[in-house]
């Protein structure tokens, strides 16, 4: 059924991903962006714009008013680990603004949203496959913002009664065909990508010396392309949840560096230094609920996330 869907953060590397997605499969979008770290030429033209921060009750709630939302996907949010340990205040528009756009939610009968949360809700998980109910801990304020903001979708759906997802990303990579690159590279694979143009001298691998296949850390990694496909499936879910999306398997930080190179055919230059505190040996995610609740799989592996992202920084 075709519907309009309000995409908070439609300017940014997943949302203008997302936008273009429910284009194509005939939904109308409007996006809710404040162009903090999104950029005016990855807003699809076929969609309608507001340049509105979501704390901004008023011109939020002209948003509701002026398009009749039937679904909504939460996109929008602040996301350097390292800056929230340092600006609570910025970061708490995170949760500020979750509360906001529910609020709307409510007083304009929108009954389902599609949230973009995070493995950082499981802080340092103790298990190297981590499902659903495993701990949460957060470690850092951005962190801790995501889950904030999951536990009030949780119970606000209960008072309010509308249908959510929540999908707890494991890192995103790859490049959808709108050829983004990071303003603020703090990804593994965008940290790489500026190695080989020069912009950065090395790429440091932190410890070798972990209880792994090759001594280097395992982390998940999961193509924006298939992380898109999972927001088109929650849309028609039947059951509310919060859901990993990640691989099952993961790739070491060694692996990457070696199919990058393989990949691209050029050299990376790398160093392997000391292995940092808290870095857990292994962090992938399991996508057993994923496939269960929403029949997704991912399609794309690593090397095709590798070419992409290396067209999308060199052409
Ligand atoms: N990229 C990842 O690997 C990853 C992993 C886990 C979770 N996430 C989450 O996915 C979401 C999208 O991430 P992304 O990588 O596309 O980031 P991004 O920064 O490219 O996109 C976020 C967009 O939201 C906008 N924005 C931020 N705060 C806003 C506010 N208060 N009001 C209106 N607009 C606002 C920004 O301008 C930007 O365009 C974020 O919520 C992020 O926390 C991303």
């Amino acid at each position: 059924m075709m519907e309009t869907i309000l995409v908070t953060g439609g300017a940014g590397y997943i949302g203008s991903a997302a936008v273009r997605a429910l284009i194509e499969k005939g939904h109308d979008v409007v996006i809710v962006d404040n162009l903090s770290n999104g950029k005016k030429k990855f807003i699809d033209s076929r969609a309608k714009f507001y340049e509105v921060d979501l704390v901004d009750k008023e011109n939020l709630a002209k948003v509701f008013s002026e398009n009749k939302i039937d679904a909504v996907m939460h996109f929008a949010g602040y996301k350097a680990v390292d800056e929230s340990m340092e600006n609570a205040v910025k970061y708490s528009d995170n949760i500020t603004g979750t509360v906001n756009l529910l609020n709307m939610m409510v007083k304009y009968k929108v009954n389902k949203i599609i949230y973009s949360s995070s493995a950082a809700v499981y802080g340092i998980p103790k298990e190297f496959l981590v499902d659903e109910n495993c701990a949460l801990s957060t470690i850092n304020y951005y962190g801790f913002t995501k889950l904030a903001s999951e536990e009030m979708i949780v119970w606000y759906s209960r008072i309010h009664e509308f249908k959510y997802i929540s999908l707890r990303y494991f890192n995103v990579a790859g490049d959808a065909g709108l050829n983004y690159t990071d303003p603020d590279a703090k990804n593994v694979m965008s940290i790489i990508m500026e190695v080989l143009a020069g912009k950065r001298d090395k790429f440091v691998i932190y410890g070798d010396n972990y209880d792994t296949r090759d001594g280097t850390c395992i982390r998940d990694y999961i193509d924006i392309n298939d992380l898109v496909d999972a927001h088109i499936l929650a849309l028609d879910a039947e059951e509310n949840g919060i859901i990993n999306l990640g691989t099952s398997t993961g790739v070491s930080v060694k692996e990457l560096v070696d199919m990058t190179m393989e990949v691209t055919g050029k050299k990376l230059n790398y160093e392997v230094g000391s292995s940092r505190e808290g870095d857990p040996a292994g962090f992938v995610a399991s996508n057993e609920k994923a496939k269960k609740v929403l029949g997704w799989v991912p399609k794309r592996g690593i090397r095709e996330m590798i070419k992409t992202t290396y067209r999308a920084y060199f052409g």
